[in-house]
């Protein structure tokens, strides 16, 4: 299908004009008056396209569409006329995508695991313990036997008794056992649940019982968990856990103990039961329930997304044609969590393209990984994998760590590293590719090589998604990586389908056209001020229609009904909650959060996620959360300070202090960090209400761990409002 492209210096009909027209134009001297003022308005308009060419000239990545439902400004992916439902035809549930794909690419590697080669416990001088590994090469496994062991689970499944009517879950860190189990439940028609391990105990019981799961599939070291809260999870029968390396049966006994009325078997022996007496399989059908999927709801008790089979296939279908080239020479690098819907897209986009999969985790990554025992290769040395798809925090880490190691280095490497990124970046953000020749290669090669060895070298395409990733470290992944990193736009309500960047698109901060399996529609919302009228780029609330829409919540029709709408049509579009706006190429920037608005006691609304991210910009601002009662007319602030900037401040005023939280309490730090504040406010052009009136500085740091903010270090809003309640109120007395 051909790229359609348009121009936006000059119109259409302008550009059409070649050289002889104009020539011919200009001959007629005699008549001045009306030929020369078309001789102009026609000779500029041309001149300028042919100064600014190649840089004014716009590629249309999404375009304009007539949409049913609710009024708005709604864009479709520019190369497709029509939405994409599966990647090839038949391929309509994932069990049948499963079962054609691995007869297509049977015979080529599919699923990878590292072998353990010992595992040893080292103490740190506190005298807490770390694991380090050492762990082998990649064994793998061909799409056949992958096809055959999840047919054997499949059966061993319901030979063990598991009731066709029920549910089973999947509690592990991500492995091919994951995988092939869901692919075994597909088989059988067995809904999956899932659940994110960073909910938490409450979260995981109230989930395993709303969905009444009879099947608990998790690995050992879930299981022990499990087994301390098996009292209250009482609609559980079965318990099948994978096998850890070497200490297969070790855990057993312990088990078993505490959990008399489970049957516990290992994955292995559901696998030889299935293939000692195979039953054939109860295939679904497209419309059905193939997972649900707990999410963290704002309010308390997590969310279970119901996402049907036709979800899946519609992302993996949308996806792979923006992946150029994705095939069997793909290896995947899978790390992130099975249970976050971004991996589980990004593993079934390489099953439908035939691509390896090779499995790691975040602490094994690199060779100078946590769990890496010093002097082994971590995962991405060793699978030296071409794809990846990660979170922000994990790229920031990674341009971080490198940096660090520049300035360490210091003297003529940190010269050239400098020199060398600014140049290319100054090409990049030209959009000019003339460093694509030798003398690129070269620089590649002094400069960037070593950088690139830290994900195995073979990087070509990324993709990024979870969070917002900052221009800074997108731009530095693409220039020392040499790779593209690509952002897109999901929800776990969309199957992480919505917007995706192309992989030729340079600017940053921006998540890309539609999918070609979904609409984007902004709709206005007047009373934030976002309007689809807006100048220069339409503004409004991102609604999503299209295959890659789920049902909506499982046992919870009350909040399907307030984010879900079925238009006259019959398509379905699920309302964000995220404020987005159109650019005139017609891809998506995401600019605030519905929910993240306040509306003052004036009438004023304030926009916190704009307000923090300009504050951020202050040297002394660590972290901040802005918080606006909508009794008053006044924002405030909690503030984790920068301990660098504060004490060097303290220092040059000679401020004595105990400790950094006593200087946190000084009336002088307050003051100079607001006042600092209300700087940058200004700077950045926030209304006087929108600067914090007052603020209350706090020593330690947010952390994930501390629940405080997400994996992906976003601020969690109302953790934090619960956990400085006091503080706030303090802040309005
Ligand atoms: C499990 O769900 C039932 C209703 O289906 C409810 O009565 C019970 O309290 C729940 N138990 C727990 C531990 O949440
Ligand atoms: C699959 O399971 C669902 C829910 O348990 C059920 O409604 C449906 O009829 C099943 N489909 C087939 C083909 O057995």
């Amino acid at each position: 299908m051909a790229d359609s492209e348009a121009t936006f210096s000059s119109s259409p009909a302008v550009e059409k004009l070649g050289s002889s027209d104009l020539l011919s134009v200009g001959k007629g001297y005699g008549t001045y008056g009306i030929v020369g003022a078309t001789v102009i308005a026609i000779v500029l308009p041309v001149l300028l396209s042919i100064v600014f060419m190649g840089k004014k000239k716009v590629k249309q990545r999404g375009v304009p569409v007539e949409v049913g439902g609710e009024a708005g400004y709604a864009i479709r992916n520019g190369r497709m006329p029509h939405l994409i439902e599966v990647p090839w035809e038949g391929a309509n549930t994932m069990a049948a995508l499963f079962e054609q794909s691995c007869k297509k690419y049977s015979r080529g590697r599919f699923l990878g695991t590292r072998k353990l080669i010992s595992k040893e416990f080292i103490t740190a001088s506190d005298g807490r313990k770390f694991e380090k590994l050492h762990l082998g090469d990649y064994e793998w496994q061909t799409f056949g036997q992958v096809f055959d062991r999840a047919c054997n689970f499949a059966s061993g499944l319901i030979r063990l008794g598991h009731n066709e009517d029920t549910r089973a879950a999947i509690f592990s860190e991500t492995r091919a056992e994951w995988f092939i189990a869901f692919q075994g439940c597909m088989r059988q028609n067995i809904t999956v649940v899932t659940i994110y391990a960073s909910l938490g105990e409450d979260a995981l019981i109230h989930s395993l019982n709303e969905t009444q799961v009879s099947t608990l599939i998790c690995d050992s070291k879930q299981l022990k968990k499990l087994a301390a809260i098996s009292t209250k999870i009482t609609t559980i029968k079965n318990v099948i856990y994978f096998e850890d390396d070497g200490s297969a049966t070790a855990d057993d006994s312990s088990i078993s103990g505490s959990t008399s009325h489970w049957t516990v078997s290992s994955f292995s022996e559901v696998e030889k039961l299935g293939k000692n007496s195979p039953l054939p399989p109860n295939l679904p059908s497209k419309n059905e329930i193939a997972l649900i999927m707990y999410t963290s709801g704002s309010t308390g008790l997590p969310k279970g997304v119901m996402i049907a089979h036709s979800n899946i296939v519609a992302t993996a279908a949308a996806v792979m044609t923006l992946i150029p080239k994705l095939g069997s020479n793909d290896v995947y690098l899978a790390f992130l969590p099975l249970a976050h819907v971004l991996e589980l897209a990004a593993e079934s986009i390489m099953l439908t393209a035939g691509c390896a999969i090779g499995y790691g985790s975040a602490l094994t990554l690199t060779d100078t990984a946590n769990k890496i025992k010093k002097g082994t290769k971590g995962d991405t040395s060793v699978l030296k994998p071409t794809l990846m798809a990660a979170v922000p925090t994990i790229l920031d880490r990674v341009r971080d760590g490198v940096l660090k190691k520049v300035e360490e280095k210091g003297g003529i490497t940190k010269k050239l590293f400098n020199s060398v990124y600014k140049r290319r970046l100054a090409a990049i953000e030209g959009s000019w590719f003339g460093a694509w020749g030798l003398e690129r290669m070269l620089w590649d090669f002094i400069v960037f090589k070593s950088i690139r060895d830290v994900l195995g070298g073979s990087i070509r395409f990324m993709l990024c998604g979870g969070a917002p990733l900052s221009g800074e470290s997108q731009r530095f992944i693409n220039i020392c990586m040499g790779a593209r990193i690509v952002q897109g736009y999901g929800l776990t309500e969309t199957c992480a389908g919505a917007a995706f960047s192309e992989w030729d698109d340079t600017s940053v901060g921006r998540v890309g056209p539609p999918l070609p399996c979904c609409y984007i529609k902004l709709v206005s919302w007047e009373e934030g001020g976002y309007r689809i009228s807006d100048k220069p780029m339409p503004q409004g609330e991102i609604v999503i229609g299209g295959f890659c829409v789920t049902s909506g919540y499982f046992n919870n029709q009350e909040k399907t009904d307030e984010v879900y709408k079925v238009d006259e049509k019959g398509m379905c579009w699920f309302y964000t909650g995220d404020i987005g706006r159109f650019h005139p190429d017609g891809c998506l920037e995401i600019v605030d959060r519905k929910k993240d608005i306040v509306k003052l006691q004036h009438g004023e609304y304030i926009s916190l996620g704009k307000v923090e991210a300009a504050l951020m910009s202050s040297n002394y601002v660590d972290n901040i959360m802005v918080y606006a009662d909508s009794f008053k007319n006044y924002c405030v602030a909690l503030v984790v300070p920068s301990h660098q900037a504060l004490e060097k401040w303290s220092q040059q005023v000679g401020i004595k202090y105990r400790n950094f939280a006593e200087l946190c309490n000084k009336d002088e730090t307050i003051a100079e960090v607001r006042q600092s504040l209300s700087k940058v406010g200004k700077a950045a052009k926030l209304d006087k209400f929108e600067i914090p009136e007052k603020i209350k500085l706090l020593p330690d740091p947010w952390t994930p761990e501390s629940g405080l903010v997400t994996a992906a270090l976003k601020i969690k809003r109302e953790q934090l409002k619960s956990k400085f309640k006091e503080e706030l109120q303090k802040l309005y007395d």
